[in-house]
């Protein structure tokens, strides 16, 4: 693979570090429409999308990388589709063993897992217990997921903690609220990539989001490649992430025109 961007430019500013990638990938379909070919030939290109946005994500050593790989909405597509999109996911999960324990990387699935068909549920069981200790990149994999109902989980958790009195409703915090849902200990995706020319988040990581970095892509996933990568992070580290404060030049010339003002 062929990267011309430096990794250490990445390093330089810890600030501009992408500690967690999220990727909706999208256009799988309408790749295979425009050549005339099944939908299918689009989710099979878009696994080597994943592959290659990985070896790449470990290149520019981002230690955290959730995909979309299914949502909860995705049910309301043709059985014939859900259920190839299901055989491909176990595919996946039994053929990538090798070459995930080698490069170190770690795999979990987070959504519902009471509706994914019991072989994924297996591969997925085993593949995660296998990669456990695998420390250079985790790549999380959402299989019916859906921020919305993610949320709601949470809901109910903490409300039963309030009805058995583990907790007061009071110490219900923001910091409480997000160590319930499925990211609990992983940072809020600094950026988020999403493919196929669409903007909206598609009721993704909603509440991770807040001050995520959005970064849309023309380009049908399974095109994109580890350049497209390397311009989403040239992009994300050119912006001034100000989490509602201001950035230290905004400060002292807010300082300056507070100064002149009383002068006046
Ligand atoms: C993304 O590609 C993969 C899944 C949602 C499973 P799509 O299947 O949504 O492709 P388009 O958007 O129809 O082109
Ligand atoms: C989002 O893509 C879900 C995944 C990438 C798995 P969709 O294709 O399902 O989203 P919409 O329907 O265009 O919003
Ligand atoms: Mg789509």
């Amino acid at each position: 693979m062929q990267i011309l961007y430096d990794n250490k430019d990445f390093i330089k500013d810890s600030k501009k570090f992408v500690k967690h990638l999220a990727v909706i990938m999208d256009g799988n379909g309408r790749w295979a429409e425009q050549r005339g070919l099944p939908r299918w030939k689009g989710h099979e290109m878009g696994v080597h999308a994943v592959r290659r946005l990985i070896e790449a994500a470990g290149h520019f050593r981002i230690p955290v990388v959730s995909v979309f790989a299914f949502s909860s909405e995705n049910w309301k597509r043709p059985e014939r589709e859900v259920r190839l999109l299901f055989s491909l996911f176990r595919r996946y999960f039994l053929s990538e063993r090798k070459n995930l324990l080698r490069n170190g990387i770690r795999i979990s699935v987070f959504g519902r897992r009471d509706r994914i068909p019991e072989f994924v549920r297996e591969a997925v069981t085993t593949l995660e217990n296998e990669t456990r200790k695998c420390s250079r990149l985790h790549l999380r994999i959402a299989l019916d997921y859906g921020s919305r109902h993610e949320i709601v989980e949470a809901v109910h958790s903490l409300v039963r903690d309030v009805v058995s009195r583990k907790i007061m409703p009071e110490q219900i915090t923001e910091e409480l609220f997000s160590e319930s849902l499925s990211t609990a200990d992983i940072a809020d995706p600094d950026l988020i990539i999403r493919t196929a020319g669409e903007h909206r988040l598609s009721n993704f990581l909603l509440w991770q989001a807040a001050y995520s970095e959005l970064y849309f892509c023309p380009k049908f996933w399974p095109d994109f490649s580890e350049f497209d990568l390397e311009k989403a992070l040239a992009d994300f580290q050119s912006r001034t992430r100000r989490f509602g404060a201001l950035v230290a030049s905004n400060i002292y010339q807010s300082d300056n025109r507070d100064a002149s003002s009383e002068a006046v």
